[in-house]
């Protein structure tokens, strides 16, 4: 299968099956904006439930916050987002269509790694770079990718602030709360999971870049003596997550980010990069951001942000290593990496190979037969039962059983238990589970089907 084909098969598989439609559909849609459905937000859910209880509950060093989108826009001058947050943009003079410079670069075969705008400049006009319409281009300019907005009644410049771009400042603006009330040793973290907004100039490779996406971040507080020895530890943490949510390890690539192309803000990046169908792009990132949005917040809002340690009576103000987890990129991947198709049966099978830890839904659960009341009813106190320990089951009796089992392969169900008329007339209740992958069924007796589901599951 093409890769091009691949992303177009994901793509209307997930909105065929309630995973993710366009944003505003019915109007057109919004560029960069897109709505999960029921089996998206199971899935989104499931993820964010994982990262909470591997990296925050499952540590005694974890704390977790919910922090404003819309802070004080201090916060964002503080830290160099208003004067430095930006993509580098240039205008098609004819369509006045407008683009990122860095990719128009890339896709004329040259590389903008550690460009400058003046640098992009004379690149586009030394080598005849033209818009997609194979226009002229104007003049390469920084674009602020902040939305902006205004709150309460007065519509002046004092009235602006700045939708987050990152959740990483609700966690630093906390950061004396958190201390102040739990009094954690260093090391320790704060974890957030939540929305940022940033008006990408070009949204693209459906949800890879949107204007409004989630995060799941933490700020982990160090010794400066100690931040590579955090590092490397993260690092592997991070590994370990990609195992955990079930993408191959030989589709994640890291990558040392240059110098020139790390955020301003950091003195190490680590890009953790995936195989997409649409090329190797960044999924996760690992940054060593110093001491530097602590400093600038204890100056900028001259508050004390230090710590102190009453062992060895040192004030400081802590280092930070950043593991930043994007969490529709997150959804992206596993989709794409659990996008299959095979020849089980007569015709093309097209089935979603989700960890079971992943899948929105576990187990589903049929009567062979709709017009059978007692297949029915049988089939409705399993349910029932499977039901109070495992909450993510479906009950389906439309079509044939053949068909439920494509549906339930498309959206990616682990399991399907049918109940037939042996169920109903041998000892035991004799019912059958089919495993997703292999189409194989097992016969299991009634009373051992929840354990047997559990074990599969695990
Ligand atoms: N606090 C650090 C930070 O925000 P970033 O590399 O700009 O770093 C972190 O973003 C992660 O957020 C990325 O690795 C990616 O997974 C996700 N992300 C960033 N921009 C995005 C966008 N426009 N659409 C979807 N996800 C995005």
């Amino acid at each position: 299968m093409k890769d091009s084909d691949k992303m177009e098969k994901i793509v209307s598989l997930a909105k065929r099956r309630g995973f993710i439609y366009p944003g505003s559909e019915i109007y057109g849609g919004l560029a960069g904006t897109y709505d999960y459905g029921p089996l998206g937000v199971l899935l989104k859910e499931n993820i964010k439930q994982l990262w909470m209880s591997k990296f925050v509950h499952a540590r005694e060093d974890m704390f977790a916050v919910d922090a404003s989108i819309i802070m004080n826009a201090d916060v964002w001058k503080a830290v160099g987002h208003v004067d430095g947050f930006n993509d580098p943009l240039v205008e098609d003079l004819e369509t006045k269509k407008r683009y990122r410079a860095d990719h128009l670069l890339e896709e004329a075969g040259i590389d903008p790694t550690g460009m400058d705008v003046s640098a992009m400049n004379k690149a586009i006009i030394d080598n005849e770079v033209l818009s997609p319409d194979k226009n002229e281009l104007g003049e390469v300019r920084q674009f602020n990718m902040m939305f902006t907005t205004k709150v309460g009644a007065n519509d002046d410049e004092s009235s602006t602030v700045y939708l987050r771009p990152e959740t990483a400042q609700g966690i630093f603006t906390n950061f004396k709360n958190v201390l102040d009330t739990f009094h954690p040793r260093l090391p320790f973290g704060i974890g957030q999971i939540g929305k940022a907004f940033r008006n990408e100039i070009a949204p693209r490779d459906f949800t890879f870049r949107t204007r409004e996406f989630e995060q799941m971040e933490i700020e982990y507080f160090v010794r400066e003596s100690e931040w590579k020895k955090h590092f490397d530890l993260w690092q592997e943490s991070m590994w370990t997550w990609i195992d955990d949510i079930g993408l191959s390890r030989d589709k994640v690539h890291e990558l040392d980010v240059p110098a020139e192309d790390r955020a301003h803000y950091s003195d190490k990046t680590i890009d953790f990069e995936y195989d997409f169908p649409f090329g190797k792009k960044e999924l996760y990132g690992l940054a060593y951001r110093s001491d530097f949005d602590l400093k600038n917040h204890a100056e900028s809002s001259k508050q004390k942000l230090d710590y102190f340690d009453d062992q060895t009576g040192e004030r400081f103000i802590p280092h930070v290593i950043e593991p930043t987890f994007g969490l529709d990129r997150t959804i992206l991947a596993i989709l794409s990496e659990a996008y299959t198709e095979d020849d089980l049966g007569s015709d093309v099978r097209t089935y979603l190979k989700f960890k079971p830890s992943v899948a929105p839904i576990k187990v589903a659960v049929f009567p062979l037969l709709k017009n059978k009341p007692e297949l029915v009813k049988k089939a409705r106190e399993i349910y029932d039962e499977i039901r109070k320990e495992i909450p993510q089951i479906t009950f389906d009796d439309n079509g044939n059983v053949g068909k439920r089992y494509r549906r339930q392969d498309e959206i990616g169900t682990p399991l399907c238990v049918t109940i037939d008329f042996e169920t109903l007339e041998k000892e035991g209740e004799p019912l059958t589970v089919r495993d997703r992958d292999t189409g194989e069924q097992e016969t299991i007796e009634a009373k051992d089907v929840l354990s047997y589901i559990k074990s599969k599951l695990a």
